[in-house]
């Protein structure tokens, strides 16, 4: 990379500065100090900041008790596979994932097996096929909406088969749900643990609507499993941030969470749009599906192309990506995960011509 070509990264799922709503989080804050010091500035207890707690129990229509918040949706993830995963136990995950998850679960000794995903979410049948081979899941987890990292999402009638095979066979659903509030065309689908609140087990995050910094994310589950969760919890940490969840608190009820969320849409759907128009001028052999929300494009290159020399050349021109085969047990090898939510479209534009002349390096016989 020359000194002077600016990098440019499709790397990180993360938010560039100009969506972060950095004075409503000034003011939140001040707001929390000036109503909440003694609540907020005290240790609290691993439930969470109890008002960020009914806030969210309240969105979900559930008693408080179903639910803990912690430092991050990757901290609860954490706490409920160390409650219901022990080595050895089959976890049915989508291939591709988040690569955090593989490794959790992997950390964990579990036994993973990964099931297609398509476009409209898990192949259902093909979980069906995987029990019906004799693998006896404990927990089958997926990210529903504008999955990380292929952008799809699971379809309203996949949903209720899920749900069906879970109660069918006995094993729990976990909805790992991060960008649920980032769709920016299309309607809107009922969560699973809306359908069946006994056996899904739901995660959430303000990562992506307030910033990832503050690091405050929640579960959702049946009372008796939070109970156990939480007593994890208070051994690992005693509590977690009160004073960033008491600022998420006053964002929250002051509405501003509506306003930021506008503002991440709005730039997400530019971005997304931008993004699509680049690669099918630029780079016409990419095969990609249009995202409805989130952060994260899945490219699929000819078959035989080598991303990870494509990742190299790219990185030499100051783009970087990530390949797809760490989001796979196995495969992958052609494909990349191309997030747009840190970059401009006029970056986008520029990454995508930086990549498309990578390409043409790795393609040239
Ligand atoms: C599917 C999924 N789950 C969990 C997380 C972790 O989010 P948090 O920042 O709340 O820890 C992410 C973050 O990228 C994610 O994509």
């Amino acid at each position: 990379m020359s000194t002077t070509t600016k990098p440019i990264s499709f790397a990180r799922g993360a938010p560039s500065l100009d969506i972060v709503d950095v004075a409503g989080l000034r003011a939140a804050a001040d707001r929390a100090f000036a109503t909440d010091p003694a609540g907020m500035t005290g240790y609290g207890t691993a439930i969470g900041y109890p008002p960020l707690r009914e806030w969210i129990a309240e969105g979900h229509d559930v008693d408080p008790a179903r639910v803990i918040v912690t430092n991050g949706s990757m901290q609860a993830d954490a706490f409920l596979f160390d409650v219901l995963v022990a080595a050895g136990d089959t976890v049915i995950v989508e291939r591709p994932t988040y690569d955090r998850t593989l490794l959790a679960l992997r950390q964990r000794g579990a036994d993973v097996r990964a099931v297609e995903l398509e476009t409209d979410g898990i192949d259902v049948a093909a979980l069906q096929r995987v029990i019906e081979a004799g693998a006896r899941p404990k927990l089958a987890h997926i990210i529903p909406n504008f999955q990380n990292p292929a952008g799809y999402t699971l379809s309203a009638a996949k949903r209720e088969a899920l749900l069906a095979l879970g109660r069918e066979h006995e094993f729990t659903i976990f909805e790992d749900d991060p960008y649920v509030a980032l769709r920016f065309d299309g309607a809107s689908l009922p969560t699973m643990v809306s359908m069946d609140a006994d056996n899904v087990v739901y995660a959430s995050s303000f990562s992506k609507t307030v910033c990832p910094g503050i690091r405050v994310g929640y579960l959702v589950a049946p009372e008796e499993l939070i109970r156990r969760v939480i007593t994890i919890a208070t051994s690992t940490y005693i509590s977690p941030s009160m004073v960033s969840q008491a600022i998420v608190n006053e964002f929250c009820r002051s509405g501003a969470i509506e306003h930021s969320i506008e503002i991440v849409k709005a730039a997400l759907r530019e971005r997304a749009f931008t993004l699509c128009g680049a690669l099918e001028k630029e780079l016409p052999d990419a095969r990609f599906t249009r995202p409805q929300g989130g952060y994260f494009l899945w490219v699929d290159l000819p078959s035989g192309t080598d991303v990870s020399a494509l990742h190299a050349l790219a990185a030499e021109r100051g783009v970087q990506f990530v390949k797809g085969s760490d989001f796979l047990l196995d495969g992958g090898e052609s494909s990349c995960r191309i997030a747009y939510s840190g970059v401009t479209p006029a970056e986008i534009e520029e990454g995508v011509r930086r990549l498309a002349s990578a390409y043409a390096e790795v393609a040239a016989p």
